[in-house]
């Protein structure tokens, strides 16, 4: 595996792939991102993943400099998982001048998880779509675990004309159900054992849909009094239409139920995809 660290050795290194499949991530790699190297290890090209903390997307009350790097660590699991090349640029190489050029997304991006973290994704598009402009990737790996970046990024790339595939791959989760993800270190242990409600609240709204209810606000409500009066800080429990991220109607069949809520100072999110069968 090789580790590059700036711009243009990256560039002249890739010159000769044809088919080059990337994985971006801000490193701290846990099984949910070692699931979509294993999904790029099955196309036949060059892997590519890239370790990042992106400044640009934390908010002012959001700890950049709390974020986990393990970079040690990222490595080794990268190398074992069969990465052909990391790379792991600085900050002055991403942000060499104040970025003044930004990637304003759609209106998609200032709900949800926009409306709680503003200038998120703004932060993520700019920075993906210069890793795209280095990396020049055939293929790009998400998880659904950040569904509406997902979403954000299938867009992005469709309204900006660029030709890349954007994959995906599911949540990864614990044996109780929450979904693996960088901030689950923050838990204490009680908070650990109580985190697996998000999903198990998620869940329920799930089965209740696919069971035929159809009152959707009944069913957030619920959801949203159960962790309440469970301790939680609730920032939204949602049900919605995939892809658009548009507020669901009972005559929709493919949707998506979403929730971001606070456990102490750790902030966790989770969604389930559902399908209604007429
Ligand atoms: O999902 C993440 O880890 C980040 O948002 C990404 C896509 C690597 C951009 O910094």
């Amino acid at each position: 595996m090789e580790i590059i660290t700036d711009i243009h050795s990256l560039r002249s290194r890739l010159k000769s792939e044809h088919y080059v499949v990337f994985v971006p991530t801000m490193g701290n790699l846990h099984e949910g991102h070692l699931s979509l190297i294993r999904i790029a290890k099955q196309k036949s090209g060059c892997l590519v993943a890239s370790i990042f903390v992106n400044r640009l997307q934390f908010g002012q009350n959001e700890d950049f400099d709390k974020y986990p790097r393990t970079l040690v660590d990222d490595l080794k699991l990268l190398e074992n998982y069969g990465a052909n090349i990391v790379f792991v640029p600085t900050e002055k190489d991403i942000y060499p001048v104040q970025q003044e050029f930004i990637i304003e997304p759609l209106p998609l991006a200032n709900i949800l998880e926009g409306e709680f973290r503003p200038g998120f994704f703004r932060g993520v598009t700019t920075l993906v779509l210069k890793l795209f402009n280095i990396v020049r990737p055939q293929l790009v790996l998400f998880g659904k675990k950040d569904y509406q970046q997902l979403c954000i990024m299938r867009e992005m790339v469709h309204q900006l004309n660029l030709s890349i595939e954007i994959g995906e791959g599911e949540t990864v989760r614990a044996s109780d159900g929450l979904a693996l993800s960088s901030r689950n270190r923050f838990l204490n242990n009680e908070e650990r054992i109580e985190a697996a409600h998000l999903f198990k609240v998620l869940s329920e709204i799930k089965e209740a849909i696919e069971s035929g209810e159809q009152n959707f606000r009944k069913l957030q409500d619920i959801a949203k009094e159960t962790l309440n009066n469970r301790g939680w800080d609730i920032d939204y429990i949602s049900v919605r239409k995939i892809h658009t991220l548009e507020i669901a109607k009972c005559h929709d069949q493919k949707l998506v139920v979403l929730g971001a809520a606070k456990l102490g100072t750790t902030r966790l999110i989770d969604n389930l995809e559902i399908t209604v069968r007429k």
